[in-house]
């Protein structure tokens, strides 16, 4: 099963930018993506190594939000910098961006082999690219033992300029590709997150594609500004209503009535057996995310 560990709001901070990496301690994302790639300027790659390594050396909680870095792709010659350097400063993640085939993460794996072996960081693939689109399950399943892959994490401003497709509201256009994308993470077993939200003003739109997003089956959704967190965290979250109606089902089949029947009536309803088990998964995330919410207010 995907991880029970909450990554409901996933923000972007460029690398490079003081001031906004300065407020992370005080924000409730769930993963801070430390940005080296498309947020950083050429010319600023090596100013944003630095800092980012700066802030991975400072002291961490555990239960802090996962600080998980996106170093420049392999083939522009910044990302074995990017790696050799937040590597050894004990990143949760990587994230690898324009990954195409499963030999790109294989490459990535090398390299860590032989510069830092002991690490301990989870491999997160960004699928943007149409080669990665149209077959990502090769790439979800491209497991290892040195940095597992937990998370894919769609870009869809890379995408739409790959395939020449329009992101419109609504997203009619890539709803297949993104559903493709998500059955590949679910057959592999790991998390899957939602693509941006370019328009930082239109807090409504926003709050509707989360709840769309929820709705499709994403665990979370990527943020580029502190103002989407909080909706972000809301829609991914499992709601009162399902909660309660999950503990309502979890425990039917214990029953001693019911314990020899693959299917029973609840308040009306069919019940099977898939839907009682079905229901821990969001029993697990909302104590999972009652842990998150209780840390954060800590940090305050
Ligand atoms: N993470 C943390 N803090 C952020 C932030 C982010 N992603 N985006 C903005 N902030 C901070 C700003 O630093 C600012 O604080 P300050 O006044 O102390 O400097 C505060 O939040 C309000 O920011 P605001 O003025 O509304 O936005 P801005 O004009 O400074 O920045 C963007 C707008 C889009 C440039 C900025 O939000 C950003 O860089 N986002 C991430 C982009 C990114 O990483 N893209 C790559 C992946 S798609
Ligand atoms: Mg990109």
């Amino acid at each position: 099963m995907p991880s029970s560990r909450p990554r409901r709001s996933v923000l972007y901070v460029p690398g490079v930018n003081e001031r906004a990496l300065a407020k992370l301690p005080g924000l409730a994302a769930d993963v801070v993506i430390l940005d080296l790639e498309d947020s950083v300027a050429p010319q600023m790659k090596a100013a944003a190594r630095e800092r980012v390594v700066a802030l991975l050396a400072m002291p961490r909680r555990d239960d802090g939000p996962e600080l998980v870095v996106r170093i420049n792709a392999l083939a522009d010659g910044e990302g074995e910098a990017d790696l050799a350097a937040v590597l050894p400063a004990a990143p949760d993640g990587i994230l690898l961006p324009k990954v195409a085939v499963p030999h790109d993460l294989a490459v990535l794996r090398a390299f860590a082999r032989a510069e830092c072996p002991e690490t301990g960081a989870a491999l997160w693939a960004m699928i943007e690219t149409a080669r990665a689109v149209a077959d990502p399950l090769a790439i979800a399943l491209a497991q290892d033992q040195i940095l597992p892959l937990t998370a894919l994490v769609l870009g869809l401003n890379d995408l739409s300029v790959a395939l020449g497709t329009r992101l419109r509201p609504g997203r009619a256009a890539f709803l297949p590709l993104m559903m493709g994308v998500l059955a590949a993470a679910r057959a592999g077993e790991i998390d899957v997150i939602d693509a941006v939200y370019n328009d930082i003003a239109d807090a409504e739109g926003f709050a509707e594609e989360c709840l769309f997003a929820a709705d499709c089956g994403f665990d979370g959704k990527t943020l580029i500004h502190p103002a989407q967190i909080d909706a972000a965290n809301h829609a991914f979250a499992p709601s009162n209503d399902a909660i309660a109606a999950a503990e309502a089902i979890a425990g039917l089949f214990d029953r001693p009535e019911n314990r020899d029947r693959g299917v029973v009536a609840h308040e009306g309803r069919m019940v099977e057996r898939l839907h009682a088990e079905a229901a821990g998964r969001p029993l697990a995330r909302a104590r999972a995310i009652a842990a998150r919410a209780e840390a954060v207010t800590r940090d305050i």
